[in-house]
């Protein structure tokens, strides 16, 4: 009996065990199969919204991708792709996110005084605080410079850059401080093609191939137009340094005793470039062709710049100017390549005119650096040592500008204070972050 009973028993204990285990069997599978039918369901919904969002006649050939493979699936997620690359964004996505890049409302001035000041930051300073005497450490340790200095605000602009929160971020600003009015299959289209590793850092030859060993110093000559360069001799010593900047009529044959001829950087707007080509007849300036080696920096100014670096970037026809005055469209020595072409980031610019160019006309809508300054500025968040030279000059001394054949007196424009900024450089000079060419003026121009 007792042999029977545990027999029993068993026979017992192992059906129930075998119960239980069907049970949790049966419950595992009802679990993971509702739980992926709720995965798909949740992910049609998903699809369902965004689908809602695009315009009918591109929801066929979205469907038809989406259904063809998980690539396609997941690039669609955010609805937000940023990048301008392959057939599949351009024949697909092209005019059905509309309704995702919608404007920032327009701020009161009060709500606009405080965002004015709010900038995305990003990492690339890092690639830039290898030296260890570079000029980003001696504006940290500056208690005067620490206040204005922010060294993660993004300096360039690349692909990356561009997607619907971002340009609803940036369509709060106006002019060169961000994308107010201006139409985003523009901003799209030229931030889109700023895909090159290139557009990232200011120096991509040496990071690019990793030429920037930790004790490697960066050093720039950044040269302003001013008066003060004439006769100066410092051409062999500008020369010298790793990177030469000039901006605007950049004119170096004939002047290269005083100016050098080397030009690493070219910087300007589209505006004032357009403006430095009309006096063309008198001045003989030519946009700087340089080497392989030569970027073109641009100062986004206005629609145009994104009309024409949209075009420029893609081989199309270049667009003339939008507004008044349909300026036509400057030609380039070699193709605007996204390897040779770099743009500074609207929220530098609008740091620069809070935090650095502290001028009483701050609170006008326009003013801003002058292109000298963007220049000078950028350089000095981006090369470890950073020598000055054409700019705070007297203006009473000096001509204009040092390729002037008879005195051209200084001419203040509404939209700069040139004071501000000679003193900012003046300070920057007494502070020991920057080397300012000074002379005393000698008698006469
Ligand atoms: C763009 O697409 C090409 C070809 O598909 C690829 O080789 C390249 O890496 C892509 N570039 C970027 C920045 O995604
Ligand atoms: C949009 O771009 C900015 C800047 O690159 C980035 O910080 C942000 O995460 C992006 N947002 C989305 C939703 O991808
Ligand atoms: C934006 O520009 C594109 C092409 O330049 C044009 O087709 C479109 O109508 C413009 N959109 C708006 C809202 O102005
Ligand atoms: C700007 O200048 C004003 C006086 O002109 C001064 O009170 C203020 O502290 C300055 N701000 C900065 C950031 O230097």
């Amino acid at each position: 009996m007792a042999g029977c009973s545990k027999w029993l028993q068993h026979g017992k204990y192992w059906f129930l065990v075998c119960l239980v285990l069907c049970l949790l069997g049966l419950v595992i599978v009802l679990v993971i199969n509702d739980a992926s039918i709720d995965v798909m369901q949740r992910t049609i919904t998903s699809h369902r919204k965004n689908l809602g969002r695009y315009s009918k006649d591109a929801i066929a050939p979205l469907l038809s991708s989406m259904l063809g493979g998980s690539k396609t699936a997941a690039e669609l997620k955010d609805g937000e792709k940023t990048s301008i690359n392959g057939s599949f964004f351009r024949s697909t996505l092209e005019g059905i996110l509309d309704n995702d890049f919608s404007q920032a409302p327009e701020l009161s001035i009060p709500q606009m005084v405080i965002e004015e000041r709010k900038y995305r930051h990003d990492d690339q300073f890092e690639k830039y605080l290898k030296c260890p005497t570079t000029v980003r450490k001696k504006m940290l340790d500056n208690p005067n410079i620490r206040s204005k200095f922010v060294s993660d605000i993004p300096i360039l602009m690349w692909d990356k850059h561009f997607n619907a929160s971002e340009f609803r971020r940036l369509t709060k600003y106006k002019g060169v401080n961000g994308w107010r009015d201006i139409n985003y299959t523009d901003v799209r289209g030229m931030v889109g093609h700023l895909n090159s590793p290139n557009n990232q850092y200011m120096f991509d030859d040496r990071l690019r191939k990793a030429q920037v060993p930790s004790n490697d110093c960066i050093t720039c000559a950044i040269i302003g137009n001013g008066g003060i360069l004439k006769d100066s001799g410092k051409g062999a010593e500008i020369d010298a340094h790793d990177y030469v900047f000039r901006v605007n009529a950049a004119l170096t044959k004939g002047f290269e005793k005083d100016v050098g001829k080397k030009t690493s950087f070219y910087c300007f707007t589209l505006i004032t470039l357009h403006n430095t080509l009309a006096l063309r007849h008198k001045t003989k300036f030519e946009i700087p062709k340089g080497d392989e080696n030569l970027r073109y920096l641009f100062f986004a100014d206005s629609d145009w710049t994104y009309t024409y670096l949209a075009a420029a970037l893609s081989g199309k026809p270049l667009p003339k100017s939008t507004g008044k005055y349909h300026r036509g469209p400057p030609a380039f020595p070699k193709q605007l390549t996204a390897d040779n072409v770099k743009v500074i980031h609207p929220d530098f610019e609008r740091y620069l005119k809070w935090s650095w160019v502290n001028s009483s006309a701050q609170h006008k809508d326009v003013h801003r650096p002058t292109t000298g300054a963007i220049m000078l500025l950028a350089a000095l968040h981006t090369c470890d040592q950073v020598s000055i030279y054409g700019f705070a000059g007297s203006y009473s001394a000096y001509s204009e500008h040092y390729y002037d054949k008879e005195y051209s007196k200084h001419v203040n424009y509404a939209n700069h204070d040139n004071n501000a900024e000679n003193k900012l450089w003046q300070y920057l000079d007494e502070q020991g972050i920057v080397n300012l060419y000074r002379r005393t003026p000698k008698e006469g121009k």
